[in-house]
């Protein structure tokens, strides 16, 4: 959704920009195109391995764009050590990269067999098989039902704790073969893989953290864009955007809203903005890609 993140970021010249996901950059290199000759990019990522990545396809830019690596939640701390706060805007764009999951390696994949990790950051935490057999049952369908909405969740939870110990993609995708029910037309085995993988990085977590963070590191009329893949993290984001633009709703049990109290964030999108057909038709892993958008006002 390149084209659809550059209107609405509207990225231009001495402009200062996050793009929190940096991926295999190519997000980054239109916000570093389209906001020449002097607009600086922060590039972060929990990935390495994106960030060597995105070095060599940014290295033209040298001079306007720092890597760091950094999960989402830490952003904000990152960005403002550099010096690179308030922003003119904002990028998160969720999930997985197809070089991620496309490298039997990471374990992303019930496509290919590798080792079962599924770690954004392969050098720190618990891989996917580490949880799997380190939980119990109740554990593991709390996973499975909570980040992937797996159906019968504790009967495929039963099936894996059954299968333990599991070390490879493949052993995965195997002991829910036939238990996992698919939901419409995708693969039974996606929502397991899905809830491994958001449980191994903890992701709904450190996107609810992230995110008014990110909101007060905005200038005025600086925005925040946030493009989601799966509907837990679109229904995070569309009511965290709603409680930011309408300040009586914010709930003061959440002592991270505090910091936002002097803030007001206008909705730029009421509704999301999903891709194109053509882009749909192009790379059909955008499919459920929803894009939402926040300007935070003076
Ligand atoms: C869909 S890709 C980004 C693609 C990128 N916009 C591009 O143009 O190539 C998502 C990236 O976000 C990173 N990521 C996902 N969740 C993260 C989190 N909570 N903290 C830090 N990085 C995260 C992944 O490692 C991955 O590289």
């Amino acid at each position: 959704m390149i084209d659809e993140v550059l209107t609405v970021l509207r990225p231009r010249p001495g402009g200062s920009y996050l793009d929190g996901t940096v991926g295999g950059g190519g997000h980054s290199e239109g916000l570093l195109d389209h906001s020449s000759p002097d607009g600086r990019l922060l590039c972060t990522d929990a990935d390495p391995d994106a960030l060597e990545r995105a070095s060599k396809r940014l290295i033209r830019f040298n001079g306007r764009v720092i890597m760091r690596q950094a999960w989402l939640d830490e952003v904000p701390a990152v960005a403002h050590t550099l010096g690179y706060t308030p922003l003119d805007g904002a990028l998160v764009d969720l999930g997985l990269s197809s070089d991620q999951l496309d490298n039997a390696a990471r374990g992303f994949s019930f496509m290919h067999d590798g080792p079962l990790d599924m770690r954004f950051d392969p050098t720190h935490g618990y891989t996917a098989a580490q949880l799997i057999n380190q939980s119990d049952v109740a554990y593991l369908t709390h996973i499975l039902r909570e980040y992937g909405e797996v159906l019968r969740a504790g009967k495929v939870a039963e099936a894996i704790w059954s299968a333990r110990p599991i070390s490879t993609t493949f052993q995965l995708r195997d002991a829910v073969a036939g238990i996992a029910r698919s939901r419409g037309r995708i693969h039974p085995a996606t929502q397991v893989f899905q809830a491994l993988r958001i449980a191994a990085n903890d992701e709904l977590r450190r996107l609810s953290d992230a995110l008014p963070q990110l909101v007060d590191c905005l200038a005025p009329g600086g925005r925040l864009a946030v493009i989601t893949f799966h509907s837990l993290e679109d229904r995070i984001v569309k009511q965290a955007f709603r409680r930011f633009a309408t300040r009586s709703d914010m709930q003061p049990e959440a002592e991270i809203y505090t910091a936002l109290s002097n803030v007001t964030v206008r909705l730029i999108t009421h509704k999301p903005i999903m891709p194109s057909e053509a882009e749909v038709a192009a790379n059909a892993r955008a499919r459920s890609a929803k894009l939402r958008v926040v300007e935070k006002l003076g």
